[in-house]
């Protein structure tokens, strides 16, 4: 499926704000007339321009619908979807089930905050502890939020289990991660895009290489260090996987040494990475682990941090929370997307697709395609630059081809479609990626 799109937004942009700026000036009526008609996707892009926020460079395409592997841009164009914002959509777009669990619940009882009990919070709290045999959940709704509930439990385990003085914990964090944009998440960040300009930065956290084993023993000897946070595999980095045997030996420093090891499983969680955790590729448990984005399918957003009484126990009531983390609609939602993940044997799907494509991949020419990397369906492909074209190019060509990609950092492409994608599904994008690359 060819995409009729080629204008580039530079070009078009002047002429739409124009368009735009008259329109403000239309009534309202005649304003709602307008947003029923369908847009065209330069007008799309030009309205997110003059009235969104510049944090973002999305690929030029409008979508307006998704289903499965799919989505459908506003001419009717369908892609694969090769992101799945970013791993949320595990279970692909508008999983039925998700989206009838969502329905069913939006009309009887969304939102109570915790100033009162519910009757679905508790269900979903058994079922998930139980799903990964930790002792409590806590809801929140961010991945973001996730990591930072994370560090205050580590925070506060610290000075009221482990002992170390008032306002001293520090926790270790790997070069090259990404959990979020709060204030905390970009004071552990190595990429100035994300911290450059937003200083001054949370004290308290410290760096050591990822996947260096004697730079994180080093670290773990100073008697203040609370915990280790590391993704199993570093998505955002470039879907960087640490030699085999890190994970195991990360948990037995993070034993010897007395501090909580937080695996930060909000991208390589629920199924991507061909286990249902990625830790469990090693058997190793991690003391704390924090889920988001696929926990809802891409319907809602939803996280959770899960440990054992020990460490989450340490927050009294009123020392952390939420107005929507754990409300009923979000709780149904976390449900179906979990018993999803299970019924649909998603993992052992993402284990062996992974697989396949990868191997397929391998055989693309290596003067464009230098590596291939990634677990079960985490992978990534790294073009060489060269001064006729670059990753964002690959990935506007492969959209014309109809499939969506995004890159990272420069020269990375990161490969995640849902994880219901069937061999011949994978196949015939690897015809697709074959097909684009050839034509540079
Ligand atoms: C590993 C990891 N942790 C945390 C986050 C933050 O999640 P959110 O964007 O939902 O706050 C991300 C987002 O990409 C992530 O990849």
């Amino acid at each position: 499926m060819i995409s009729k799109m080629s204008c580039a937004l530079g070009r078009v942009a002047p002429l739409l704000a124009r368009a735009l700026h008259s329109g403000s000036r239309t009534s309202s009526t005649a304003a709602s007339r307008q947003a029923q008609r369908t847009l065209t996707p330069e007008e799309v892009y030009a309205r997110e321009d003059k009235y969104g926020a510049h944090n973002y460079h999305p690929l030029p395409v409008a979508l307006e619908r998704g289903e499965g592997l799919y989505v459908w841009d506003v001419e009717g164009n369908r892609y694969y979807d090769f992101l799945s914002a970013y791993s949320a959509v595990n279970q692909g777009h508008c999983h039925p089930k998700i989206i009838a669990a969502l329905n069913a619940q939006a009309s009887r009882l969304t939102l109570t905050s915790r100033a009162f009990y519910n009757d679905v919070l508790g269900s979903y709290e058994e079922y998930i502890t139980k799903l990964f045999g930790y002792h409590k959940v806590l809801p929140m709704n961010t991945g973001v939020e996730g990591g930072e509930t994370a560090c205050k439990l580590a925070r506060k385990w610290a000075y009221t289990v482990k002992g170390v003085p008032k306002n001293q914990a520090k926790i270790i964090f790997a070069e090259g991660n990404f959990w979020g944009r709060t204030m905390a998440a970009i004071s552990s960040s190595t990429d100035p895009s994300s911290y450059e300009g937003f200083g001054p930065f949370m004290p308290g956290f410290e760096l050591v290489p990822y996947n260096d084993i004697p730079s994180l023993e080093k670290a773990l000897q100073d008697p203040n260090v609370a915990a280790f946070m590391v993704e199993p595999i570093q998505g955002e980095a470039g879907v960087v996987v640490p030699d085999q045997g890190y994970l195991t030996k990360v948990r037995e420093l993070c034993t010897q040494n007395n501090v909580l090891w937080i695996a930060d499983e909000v991208q390589t969680g629920l199924a991507r990475t061909g286990r249902r955790l990625a830790v469990d590729h090693e058997g190793v448990r991690p003391d704390i682990v924090i889920l988001g984005k696929a926990l809802s399918g891409g319907v809602y957003p939803i996280s959770a941090v899960l440990c054992d009484d020990e460490v989450m126990l340490t927050i009294k009531p009123g020392e952390h929370g939420s107005t929507y983390g754990g409300n009923p609609l979000a709780c149904q939602v976390a449900m179906a997307a979990l018993e999803v993940m299970e019924e649909e044997r998603l993992a052992e799907n993402a284990e062996w697709m992974g697989r396949i494509l990868r191997s397929e991949l391998r055989k693309l020419p290596s003067e464009v395609v230098t590596c291939v990397r990634g677990k079960g369906l985490l992978n990534a492909i790294v073009i060489k630059e060269t001064k006729d074209y670059d990753a964002w190019q690959v990935c506007l060509r492969l959209r014309d081809n109809g499939l969506l990609a995004k890159p990272t950092h420069g020269d990375i492409i990161r490969l995640a479609p849902p994880l219901i994608i069937k061999e011949h599904e994978v196949l015939e994008c690897v015809e697709i990626i074959r097909k684009t690359i050839m034509s540079f």
